[in-house]
């Protein structure tokens, strides 16, 4: 039986849902065993970020589990492999049916509860540090919203890699644990402007900004030349100044950026780059990925709620057939 969460009006229930029957050639089928909660999953859900054409409208864009088949074409992995996969739709459910080269096996050491938190975040840590942003070795980097399972992910992943994370986030208890994973600098947004403690810092050489808004000419002063934005994000809302002065004399670069519309190439490629690059220093704990704490699938609700108060640091997982022993609803979680 397939089941999945559906979302009707303002609530969700896991439901009975049409099987999966169909693994197109360069496929695959998995039985998703965790999913997480992405604050995209928060706005699909609110109406304001539909699935791109032909994607599934079932929430959930990454999980962990068990292949169940492969389709004719696929020879990288077979039914029995524990993988985990970067999705563009149908995480929130109990299969999934994926491009073979969106999914990778799960890093050496992982169980499929860790495993689940890799895809998404990661993915798109590297996607804008180093392919859009394409950050040299020593370059500096602010990241916004930086507790956030993303901004966890980037100050970890950026600091491996030789590029110093200066950190924004709304909390102080927040913000130590992003200078525990490697931020060497660190603003607490709820005290007005980063400007001056960033430009203290030394200033930057990008900014990955899941803000927007009133947050761009804030980023603009604090840019070394040659720097670069990249929005991943609106959080802040959709329109803001750009000071067209600045951006000419110190050649910056303001660049939009999403991973969920891109092609499936596209993102099999920033899957080839995270298990060539990024699977050796996870397999080492060099870096691994921050997780708040799950919930059941069932649950999802109350899961997204959590999300949606900022209460996280890191991210929140869904069990939905989990294999491995859960520490559900941690202390914070509990009665959310
Ligand atoms: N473009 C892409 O391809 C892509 C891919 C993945 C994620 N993203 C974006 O990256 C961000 C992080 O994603 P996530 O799923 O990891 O998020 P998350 O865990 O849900 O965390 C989001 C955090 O953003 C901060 N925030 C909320 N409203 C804010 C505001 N108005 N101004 C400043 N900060 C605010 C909050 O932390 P504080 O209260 O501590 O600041 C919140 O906990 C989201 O905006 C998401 O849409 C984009």
């Amino acid at each position: 039986m397939t089941k999945a969460i559906r979302v009707t009006g303002e609530s969700l229930s896991w439901e009975e849902c049409e099987p999966v029957v169909d693994v197109p050639e360069d496929h695959v089928a998995i039985d998703i065993a965790w999913t997480a909660v992405n604050r995209a999953d928060l706005m699909q859900r609110a109406g304001a970020y539909p699935p791109p054409p032909g994607a599934s409208d079932i929430l959930g864009l990454e999980v962990s589990g068990t292949i169940a088949s492969v389709g004719a074409g696929v020879r990288t992995l077979k039914p029995g492999d524990e993988v985990c996969a970067l999705l563009t739709g149908g995480g929130y459910a109990t299969r999934v049916v994926v491009p073979a080269v969106q999914v990778l096996p799960v890093p050496r050491g992982y169980g499929l509860r860790e495993a689940a938190a890799i895809p998404e975040a990661f993915a798109t840590a590297w996607l804008n540090l180093y392919h859009e942003a394409q950050l040299k070795p020593g370059e500096k980097v602010l990241v916004h919203a930086a507790a956030s399972g993303l901004g966890t992910t980037v100050i970890q992943l950026a600091t491996a890699l030789g590029n110093p994370v200066f950190a924004t986030a709304s909390t102080d208890d927040k913000l130590e644990i992003c200078k525990r994973l490697g931020a060497s600098g660190c603003w607490n947004r709820s005290n007005g402007s980063f400007v001056e403690a960033v430009t203290s810092w030394g200033g930057v050489d990008m900014v990955l900004d899941p803000v927007g808004g009133s947050y761009i000419p804030d980023d603009q002063k604090v840019l070394n030349v040659d720097g670069r934005i990249v929005l991943i994000g609106l959080l802040g809302g959709r329109m803001g100044e750009v000071d067209l002065g600045l951006m000419l004399v110190k050649r910056q670069r303001l660049i939009g950026s999403t991973l969920r519309s891109r092609p499936v190439n596209d993102k099999g490629d920033v899957m080839s780059a995270l298990y060539q690059n990024v699977w050796p220093l996870l397999a080492a704990r060099q870096i691994e990925p921050k997780i708040d704490c799950s919930w059941p699938i069932e649950e999802a609700e109350a899961a997204m709620a959590y999300v949606a108060a900022n209460k996280n640091v890191g991210k929140v997982l869904l069990e939905v057939t989990g294999s491995d022993p859960a520490p559900f609803c941690e202390a914070k979680c509990t009665g959310v």
